[in-house]
């Protein structure tokens, strides 16, 4: 009797082992696992081989792990997990240890991760009435509507990616099944479907896989940390590889980060030796057949559903339950992994795993417990040594790749299977240490989910895009800081040592419509060199006629010597003269001279410093009114009388003055940038007397030369600086103005592209010449039309072979950069906005701001920037800004007319 009982157990035992044997992989057998892998990994970098490889090795255009000095405030999608989560992420300083996260769990319903689509696809469902709320949702919590942040998107399933911000699905996987979604770009459904709704606004920048946005969580607090592991729903692992390895990839310099999607492993039948009936039935009753073998052995989605298959097995058998199939058992999906990973829990008593059992609907007795817990055991253990075998693989490759011996590495895990499972990552890596003895692997649990390697990817791409946005706070930072250089360059003792030199040009106040005459206007300093004549005459009404002719300064001229540039105005003048039919006149002239000088009349220019591209010799601190005169005196051919020496921005106020008698401030966004405006004479304390106005000429182009600036300017800025013809000078004219714009957008285009985020990593000899890109073409780019066929023109011509994603990423360049000096340009303005309100002492001001300038007037968006912010940053305020239609030198010719006037009045009374 007691033999047969024991016959029986013993019988009943064998066949449980024998059924569970099958799981219980042998050294050697888990060896030739680790072997085929790496045939695998290497057969999916391989241009041939890849097309057909099981494990997909997708490139991913991460080209680095983050270095600690990422900052800016990002936003996340995270979608392929258990949960889908949106989040705010935060990296403060610039220094590790310094992110905060905000996040929102969101549920996905079945039917949308399944959806048939009848009507819309997954990702118009998601977005419509689920991710768009969310979203929506989520900003409204965090305050953050109406903010534009840029977006990292985890995306957990296999993409095709072309860049960092295009992925089309390869194929869903896990339990996601959506029609018309494989084969298209998930970055472009997800900003189709948010346009449709028109609510809001993503930048989206990057799609990360999980696995990526892992590492990239991990790697910001370790910096050793190049591998990103998914131990949960699903399975997957990726890599830093070598550039030259990808061999569809082109390039061959530094690293790429690869998302193998080993769960494919297994496709090509070569690892059917190990896969059990279990197996193949749960592959049978899955969402995708004969995919993703390897996930279906190894992944949390799917362990459960094994385990339940085993026991139908063995109840079948009689060997469980009392040999009854219950309908809960026979219930797909009720064996959940965290179940799995709460019976195999040394911490529980077999009483209560048993209570767990019959909470599932199982109605079992202790043996039946025991059983239970075994087979999970069998299960679970054989998940973690195969992902064990498949890390030795790869982390063996890494070691192989660099030529080491030995190899010391981190991998970032993440996944509830690893997180949950009491010996799952015990397992894992002990048979990494066995199968890969030359490699010391480190493994760290990502705390934070992906979403934060999602936002550091975002954060790495727009590292140094993101220095060059300001907040409406920031900016009203810089207009106190310009409030207060305004102050510093008025007062007497403050003075000398001001950078920003508020200087006095003893115009006193804009035209009034009595001006009349004949005069000459010269025009230097801008792009162009004019003259002009201007008549202005007074019949019934004041009007004005202008002639005028552009002449060429040759480089070689702007350069030379002092006396060769004033000969060439003197030629000049001469030729326009005799045209003119006026060489035996002596015409009054007003010279728009477009540098600072220092005046004691009008007459009276001393240069203070060159600017922009001139660097004459032999002309600073000289009276440039005596240096034209001696020119022309040396030609004798004709006489002149040189009456008034402007400032552009002051022949642009008078100029718009004509018109509209409000315009009491000029500015010049052209190849330089300045302005001047009316000031009280009783605050200007290097000019007597305390009644009316003067026209103070700023000369903000030299803001921030004392280091004011230092936190806002970035290393592009100092480039330029650097080879400029006037280092350290004019700093703040270097960040916004036209001679430098274009070259900035070069220097960051370098920069991107010897990152790998642009241009495949290829950078021609062209894209590294100087002025090769110019603020014209900046102007072109922005187009909203045609600003793409512009950008692909204009790289096309650099050498570079642009795609359609870099045109688009150049386009963001150029409107960051463009955005940036309409924004600081909005400060400085803002602060002589405020500057007047205060002088007038009034609650509203009321103004004409007339302006003038190339960037201003060609680009396409800058002007309505501008205009938005100064009325945002002085809300008190009523502003019209006037194009000067007509140049500086009518204005020039305004004031000559008034010097004129009052010279004749003087000789009269004498
Ligand atoms: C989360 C990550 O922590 O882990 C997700 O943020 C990832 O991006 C997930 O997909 C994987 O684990 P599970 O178990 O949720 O599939
Ligand atoms: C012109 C003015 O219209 O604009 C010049 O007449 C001025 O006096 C110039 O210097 C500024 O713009 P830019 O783009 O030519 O430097
Ligand atoms: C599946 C996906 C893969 C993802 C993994 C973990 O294997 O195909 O992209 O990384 O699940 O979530
Ligand atoms: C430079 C000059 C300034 C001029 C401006 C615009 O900043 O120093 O005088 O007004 O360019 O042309």
């Amino acid at each position: 009797m007691v033999t047969a009982v024991a016959q029986r157990l013993a019988s009943q035992r064998k066949e449980i082992d024998d059924t569970l044997a099958a799981f219980a992989l042998s050294p050697t057998q888990l060896q030739e696992v680790k072997a085929k892998m790496r045939v695998e990994l290497e057969r999916g970098l391989k241009k041939d081989s890849h097309p057909t490889a099981s494990v997909k090795m997708l490139p991913t255009y991460v080209y680095r792990t983050p270095d600690g000095t990422e900052r800016g405030k990002y936003l996340a999608l995270d979608l392929g997990g258990t949960n889908f989560r949106v989040l705010v992420v935060k990296i403060r300083t610039g220094m590790r240890n310094s992110v905060r996260m905000y996040n929102k769990i969101y549920a996905i319903p079945l039917e949308i991760m399944q959806g048939t689509g009848e009507e819309y696809n997954m990702f118009t469902i998601i977005i419509l009435y689920k991710l768009r709320n969310c979203i929506s949702d989520f900003l409204d919590y965090m305050g953050m509507k109406n903010t534009r942040l840029p977006l990292g998107f985890t995306f957990s399933f296999p993409c095709n990616q072309t860049g960092i911000d295009k992925g089309d699905l390869v194929c869903w996987t896990k339990g996601f099944k959506a029609t018309e979604c494989e084969g298209y770009d998930v970055v472009d459904m997800l900003r189709e479907a948010i346009k449709r709704r028109n609510e809001f606004d993503l930048d989206i920048v990057a799609i990360v896989n999980d696995t990526v946005g892992t590492m990239m969580t991990c790697a910001y607090e370790d910096p050793k940390c190049q591998i990103g592991l998914i131990a949960g729903t699903g399975s997957n692992v990726c890599y830093m590889e070598e550039m030259k390895n990808i061999e569809f990839v082109e390039g061959d310099e530094g690293q790429m980060c690869v998302n193998t999607e080993w769960g494919g492993f297994g496709a090509n039948d070569n690892i059917e030796d190990i896969r059990t009936r279990y197996d193949r039935e749960v592959d049978g009753g899955s969402l995708n057949p004969g995919k993703q073998r390897f996930e279906k052995m190894t992944s949390g989605m799917y362990l459960g559903e094994i385990v339940r298959r085993i026991l139908i097995d063995l109840t079948k058998h009689g060997l469980l339950f009392r040999g009854r199939i219950t309908e809960r058992l026979k219930t797909k999906g009720i064996f959940e992994t965290k179940f799995l990973s709460q019976i195999e829990s040394d911490r529980l008593a077999l009483l209560q795993v048993r209570s767990i059992l019959q909470h599932l609907g199982l109605d079992s007795t202790c043996d039946d417990s025991i059983i239970v817990k075994e087979v999970c055991g069998a299960v679970s253990r054989r998940a973690a040594q195969l992902c064990g075998a498949g890390m030795a693989a790869v982390v063996d490759k890494i070691r192989e790749n660099r030529g080491l011996d030995n190899l010391e590495i981190t991998v970032g895990v993440d996944g509830t299977l690893y997180k949950l499972h009491p010996h799952f990552s015990t397992i894992l890596k002990d048979t990494v240490r066995e199968l890969a003895p030359n490699c010391k692997v480190d493994f760290i649990l990502s705390e934070d989910g992906s979403g934060k390697g999602a936002a550091l990817i975002t954060a790495v791409i727009d590292k140094y895009l993101y220095a060059m946005r300001f907040s409406d706070e920031t900016l009203r930072d810089i207009m106190a800081r310009f409030r207060r250089e305004m102050e510093n360059g008025l007062g007497r003792d403050t003075n000398p040592t001001a950078t920003v030199k508020m200087l006095p040009t003893f115009v006193r106040s804009i035209p009034d419509g009595s001006e009349k005459g004949d005069f000459i206007a010269l025009d230097l300093g801008g792009s162009n060199f004019r003259i002009l004549r201007v008549k202005v005459s007074h019949e019934k009404k004041q009007t004005v006629q202008m002639e005028s002719q552009i002449y060429e300064t040759p480089e070689d001229i702007i350069h030379g010597s002092g006396s060769r540039l004033f000969d060439h105005v003197a030629e000049c003048l001469g030729d326009f003269m005799e045209k003119q039919k006026i060489k035996d006149k002596k015409l009054p002239i007003g010279f728009t001279f477009s540098f600072p000088c220092a005046h004691t009349k009008l007459d009276e220019a001393v240069l203070l410093t060159w600017t922009k591209r001139f660097k004459a010799s032999g002309v600073e601190g000289m009276d440039v009114v005596k240096l034209l005169n001696k020119a022309i005196k040396k030609r004798g051919d004709y006489d002149a009388d040189i009456m008034a020496v402007v400032n552009d921005t002051v022949g642009t106020m008078m100029t718009c003055g004509f018109d509209d008698q409000r315009c009491e401030v000029g500015i010049i966004i052209g190849t330089g940038t300045n302005a001047c405006y009316m000031e009280e004479l009783r605050h200007i304390d290097l000019v007597e007397g305390d009644e009316g106005r003067m026209c103070i000429n700023t000369e903000w182009g030299a803001f921030g030369d004392d280091g004011t600036l230092e936190d806002i300017r970035t290393e592009f800025d100092r480039e330029i600086d650097r080879g400029s013809p006037n280092p350290g000078k004019q700093l703040f004219e270097k960040m916004v103005s036209g001679m430098y714009m274009g070259e900035l957008v070069r220097l960051i285009l370098v920069k991107m592209a010897k990152e790998g985020l642009l241009f495949e990593g290829r950078i021609t000899p062209e894209l590294l010449t100087k002025g090769k890109i110019e603020t014209k073409h900046v102007s072109a780019i922005e187009k909203s039309k045609e600003g793409l066929t512009k950008a692909e023109e204009i790289l096309t011509r650099l050498g570079v072979e642009p795609s359609e994603d870099d045109c688009i990423a150049v386009q963001h360049v150029c409107a960051i950069v463009s955005f940036r000096s309409a924004n600081l340009i909005a400060a400085t303005l803002g602060a002589i906005l405020t500057r007047l309100k205060d002088n007038k002492n009034t609650p509203r001001l009321r103004t004409t701001v007339g302006i003038d300038g190339s960037l201003y007037k060609m680009h396409p968006q800058y002007a309505r920037r501008l205009h938005k912010t100064v009325r945002r940053l002085v809300p008190e305020s009523d502003v019209r800004f006037l194009l000067s239609e007509s140049g500086s030198g009518k204005g020039a010719a305004m004031v000559t007319a008034w010097a004129s006037r009052l010279q004749n009045a003087f000789m009269h009374r004498v």
